[in-house]
């Protein structure tokens, strides 16, 4: 009897499997026949089953799993393995999250060796009400405040209160009083965006002058020695006293007298200066440590490399480096438009407070999430409505946008970064022309090489459609790029998510497209040398696809993500294509991983939500530097006094909710 029954169950589970196998055969093959390139090449997954993969007896990751499962790289892929490791550090990063306001305070405490500042009770509600993901990740902001502690509350007070007076200086101000954005100075669409944000949370902050950049280049490099001065001061200060008041100050001089402007004594002087149109290397090196390759003679490429890139690809293996300019700037600075030769920058040595939309790392600059992210624009917001599924995307990597990133005459355009991503990526130009990728070896199934022959131009024909859609920003005119591009037409962003591939280079500064594109079911890579709000919690190989500035790694990502080449022990005699030997399998569900969760992480922590978070935080830590109290103030309390808010019963403290 229970044999019969065990029979039984058998029988229709085989039958259950016989239908599944059935119907993923007339998926796949229906999914072949729509596209040429597939039917060359089939997925990786389709060939899991003989790969063997050195020192990893588990069976290899594949579509059907728990997209929450850890991940199992597919092959020895250098990429696979990246993909791994960020997923390791994504989950660390997940685990450490304070799940009360008690343990919000506490962490808050044991890192920064500080009481929270006044408001941070309502900001923990209001976080909590808007659903923040990781009420912990607020690192940026505190970086950026640091340097702050030691120079006098009533010195930055007068210097956010008064840069805006000189109008070539590119600096407005938002001036807030008695809970109200009373006043702009010298304002802009920015600001203005900037004001219906703030007003969101504004009963809670105090009275202050919010400077604010108006130019798209960053502003403040303090040399590196004041400010390890600076950062030594901070450490000095560092307290938690018993007893705090959880309020700011209410009188203080040095803001802008809002009835006599002019009533407020000698001012400070912010001691800008431009550099535009120059080497921004000479200005940002002096915020480097001595030992850095950018104050150090004779680097090389290769040297440098190594902190960063993986030997095999030229694959990005730490994506915070590749924006280091202290590491990197040598490598990259007649590669870049801002580096090369900026069309504005009006920097200063001194530590000033201004409140700027993205940064470079050398930059003491105040970041604040960019106004194009919270106003609502239709050339940058994401709408799913015209987003396609992945497998009804071209394998296409696409890229559209005008000539911006710095000042262009006939002869240094070659030397600005879109300018060069367009030219690396068109196949009549790379005609003749060789890179490296990364190549299946031919007796190691799953293992690979470099290979530094491979003919791009026909692949670049095949999967990429970059190009300009209008000249831009030359002197004295563009037209000496007539016989130089072709100009592509525009494609609104909706249209350009029917590709698989997105890549998002700069442009005069940081690309407001970037949120877009994570959200989207589309792949994003990203190269860039700026730093924004956000970078914290973003993984790169987990949420994204990493590039190097110099772009030397296109091709090994295109090539890994939408396959090249036939198998070694499927080709035919005489085969003799000028990339004969070069054969990376297709990657597809690995792109679509990423792709997913990139655009899953997206809607949890860079929603407009999570804008007005920062925000509220962000000007928190800065009314508390400003005030001629912030020894004092704070909130001292244990964070008790919210557990019946966090579900938090008494018998039990454990980190859930
Ligand atoms: C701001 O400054 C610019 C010059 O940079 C000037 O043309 C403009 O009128 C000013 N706007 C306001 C609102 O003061
Ligand atoms: C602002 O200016 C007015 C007129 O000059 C002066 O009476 C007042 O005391 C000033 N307010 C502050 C806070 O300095
Ligand atoms: C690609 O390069 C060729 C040859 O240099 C040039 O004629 C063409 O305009 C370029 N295409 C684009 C899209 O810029
Ligand atoms: C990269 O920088 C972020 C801050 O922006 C930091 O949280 C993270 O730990 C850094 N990652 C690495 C690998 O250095």
């Amino acid at each position: 009897m229970v044999s019969l029954i065990v029979k039984r169950r058998l029988f229709y589970m085989f039958a259950a499997l016989a239908l599944v196998a059935l119907i993923s055969n007339i998926v796949v093959f229906s999914g072949l026949s729509s596209d040429s390139i597939k039917d060359q090449l089939g997925d990786i997954k389709d060939q899991l089953g003989d790969i063997r993969i050195p020192g990893r007896p588990k069976k290899p990751w594949h579509a059907g799993e728990k997209p929450d499962s850890p991940l199992e790289p597919v092959d020895a892929h250098p990429i696979s393995l990246l993909m791994q490791e960020a997923d390791k550090n994504w989950r660390k990063y997940e685990d450490g999250r304070s799940t009360s306001f008690k343990q919000t305070v506490k962490t808050y405490r044991r890192r920064h060796g500080r009481h929270p500042p006044p408001g941070f009770k309502e900001w923990y509600k209001y976080a909590r009400k808007r659903n923040v993901h990781n009420i912990d990740d607020f690192e940026q902001i505190m970086d950026d405040i640091r340097p702050f502690w030691a120079v006098e509350p009533k010195v930055i007070r007068k210097l956010a209160a008064n840069m805006w007076r000189n109008t070539d200086e590119g600096v407005a101000c938002i001036h807030i009083r008695n809970h109200e954005v009373v006043k702009e100075s010298n304002g802009s669409w920015r600001s203005e965006t900037l004001r219906t944000l703030i007003n969101k949370f504004i009963k809670y902050l105090p009275d202050m002058d919010i400077a604010i950049n108006r130019l798209d280049q960053p502003r403040v490099v303090v040399p590196w020695e004041d400010m390890q001065d600076l950062l030594k001061k901070e450490q000095e200060t560092r307290r938690t006293p018993p007893e705090t008041i959880d309020e700011f100050s209410t009188t203080m001089e040095g803001l802008l007298n809002m009835t006599n402007e002019d009533d407020g004594g000698p001012l400070e002087d912010p001691q800008w200066y431009s550099h535009a149109g120059k080497q921004y290397m000479e200005v940002a090196s002096t915020a480097c440590p001595p030992e850095s390759p950018a104050r150090r003679d004779g680097v090389s490429a290769q040297e440098a490399e190594l902190a960063y890139k993986d030997r095999l690809g030229g694959l990005i293996t730490n994506f915070n480096k590749t924006s280091d300019l202290c590491a990197v700037g040598p490598q990259i600075q007649d590669k870049h438009g801002l580096l090369y030769s900026s069309s504005s920058l009006m920097a200063t040595k001194r530590l000033v407070p201004i409140f700027g939309e993205c940064k470079v790392n050398v930059n003491s600059d105040i970041l604040f999430p960019a106004n194009m992210y919270y106003k609502h624009d239709a050339r940058y917001d994401y709408d799913d409505k015209s987003d396609l599924n992945w497998e009804d995307k071209k394998d296409v990597m696409i890229w559209r946008g005008v000539t911006s990133g710095g000042t262009q005459v006939a002869d240094n355009w070659q030397r600005m970064h879109r300018q060069r991503l367009v030219m690396q990526t068109n196949g009549t130009e790379m005609a003749g022309k060789e890179v490296r990728i990364l190549t299946e070896q031919p007796e190691k199934k799953g293992e690979f090489e470099n290979y530094r022959e491979f003919h791009p131009s026909r692949f670049a024909e095949q999967h990429t459609d970059v190009g300009f859609t209008e000249t831009w920003g030359c002197i004295p005119d563009c037209s000496f790029y007539d016989s130089v591009w072709t100009l592509r037409p525009m494609v609104p962003m909706a249209e350009q998510f029917e590709n698989k591939v997105l890549v998002d280079v700069d442009g005069h500064s940081f690309s407001g497209r970037w949120i877009a594109f994570l959200e989207s079911k589309s792949l994003p890579i990203k190269a860039t040398i700026f730093r924004e709000w956000h970078d914290s919690r973003l993984f790169a190989w987990r949420h994204f696809v990493p590039m190097d500035n110099r772009y030397d790694d296109v091709y090994t990502l295109l090539t890994y993500f939408l396959g090249v080449g036939t198998p070694p022990d499927q080709r035919t005699l005489g085969s003799d294509d000028a990339n004969g030997k070069a054969y990376v399998a297709r990657h597809d569900t690995e792109g679509k991983r990423i792709a997913d969760q990139g655009r899953e992480w997206a809607k949890k922590v860079l929603r407009r939500d999570d804008i007005e978070i920062y925000m509220f935080r962000l000007l928190l830590e800065y009314g508390r530097i400003i005030d001629d109290n912030r020894d004092r103030i704070g909130y001292s309390g244990d964070g008790s006094e919210l557990d019946k808010y966090d579900g938090v019963s008494p018998l039990d403290q454990g980190p859930h909710r």
